[in-house]
């Protein structure tokens, strides 16, 4: 049986900083209002001129030199983004050239704060049926573009970053299973009302938030049985939950559910804000670069996000 593997894991996060103090001088707002509430401290917000794909190529080479591989190994590119530098090409195909990589197919996945389960999950099907052996995943963002700076109830809770994993085929698990789900009924939850369709006046992201914590707190309790039903296993198979970064409360609730210690939780909120699409593979790559996370481990990577969209990714390490 062929599983897809992490042989390598890599992130990026800008170098310019944004704390909730500096928040505090933008929009009506305190550190202890958004600690409290969201759990986070600060954000790391790209530059002018600082671009997805500028993130995404750091966090790539990252992930490559872990895995030991070169330009000339990879053979598939699949970025999550909702923040794409153009409208085309892709961030994907813009990434394959900065690589120096040539020929492979190269696509970006929409799911918003989802999209890195999604990008994994469309990664391990190319991998699991043969069309490719080595497959560069990304999750990538510069969210802070989609922000209203004058809203203070959606600009403290976001910020950019990028994160990636090298995919490669093995005999040995790997990826255990994927559970991808969407439901676009929920569009006015959460949502940037700008576009080609709409006109591009309103791009900025517009939430209702506790209708969305409510939703999103449900959603994750659900698919952490769905997956673990899928496989036969307890909650004490998992060793580490990769949540989503949105909200240490929602993370709080999906590691009750789980009845999992906290210290078994992997948590960056507080450093990075929700960065979207880029939020579970910069966890990731954190605890697997502290030395939290080791080889044989089982993880339970969730998110749940504007679609609304939601999905799990079950791995042995
Ligand atoms: N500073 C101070 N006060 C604020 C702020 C702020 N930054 N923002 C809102 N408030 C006020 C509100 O105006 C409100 O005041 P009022 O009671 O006088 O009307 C009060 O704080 C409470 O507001 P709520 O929205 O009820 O606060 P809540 O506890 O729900 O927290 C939050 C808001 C943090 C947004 C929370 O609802 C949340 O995390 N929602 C889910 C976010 C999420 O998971 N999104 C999904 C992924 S994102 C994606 O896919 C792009």
């Amino acid at each position: 049986m062929t599983y897809s593997r992490i042989t390598g894991t890599g992130s990026y996060l800008p170098e310019n900083v944004l704390t909730n103090k500096d928040l505090e001088k933008i929009v009506d707002t305190s550190d202890q209002w958004i600690q409290e509430r969201t759990g986070i401290k600060k954000r790391h917000i790209a530059v002018d001129g600082q671009a997805t794909s500028d993130l995404a190529e750091v966090a790539s080479k990252n992930a490559m030199e872990a895995a030991g591989r070169t330009a000339d190994d990879i053979d598939l590119i699949v970025v999550a983004t909702t923040t794409p530098d153009k409208i085309f090409p892709s961030t994907a195909c813009l990434l394959q050239r900065r690589l120096g990589i040539h020929g492979c197919a190269a696509f970006d996945v929409q799911a918003v704060c989802t999209g890195f389960v999604y990008a994994m999950g469309v990664a391990d099907q190319f991998i699991r049926n043969g069309t490719a052996r080595c497959a560069l995943v990304v999750g990538a963002e510069t969210i802070s573009r989609l922000l209203d700076w004058n809203d203070r109830s959606t600009c403290v809770l976001f910020g950019d970053g990028a994160g990636a994993v090298i995919l490669e085929s093995s005999d040995e698990p790997g990826i255990l299973s994927t559970h991808l789900h969407a439901d676009g009924a929920y569009e006015d939850l959460l949502h940037v009302p700008g576009g080609l369709g709409n006109g591009l006046e309103d791009l900025a992201v517009e939430m209702r938030g506790n209708e969305v914590f409510r939703m999103a707190v449900n959603t994750l309790g659900r698919i952490v049985d769905e997956t673990l039903d899928a496989n036969g296993m307890q909650k004490s198979d998992v060793d580490w939950l990769v949540p989503h970064q949105a909200n240490i409360r929602i993370i709080q609730a999906t590691a009750r559910k789980l009845g999992m210690d906290m210290d078994h939780v992997v948590v960056t909120v507080d450093e990075h804000g929700n960065t979207s699409a880029a939020s579970v593979p910069l966890a990731l790559d954190t605890a697997v670069r502290d030395g939290r996370i080791q080889r044989g481990e089982t993880l339970l990577l969730e998110a749940f996000g504007g679609g609304f969209t939601w999905g799990s990714v079950l791995l042995k390490y």
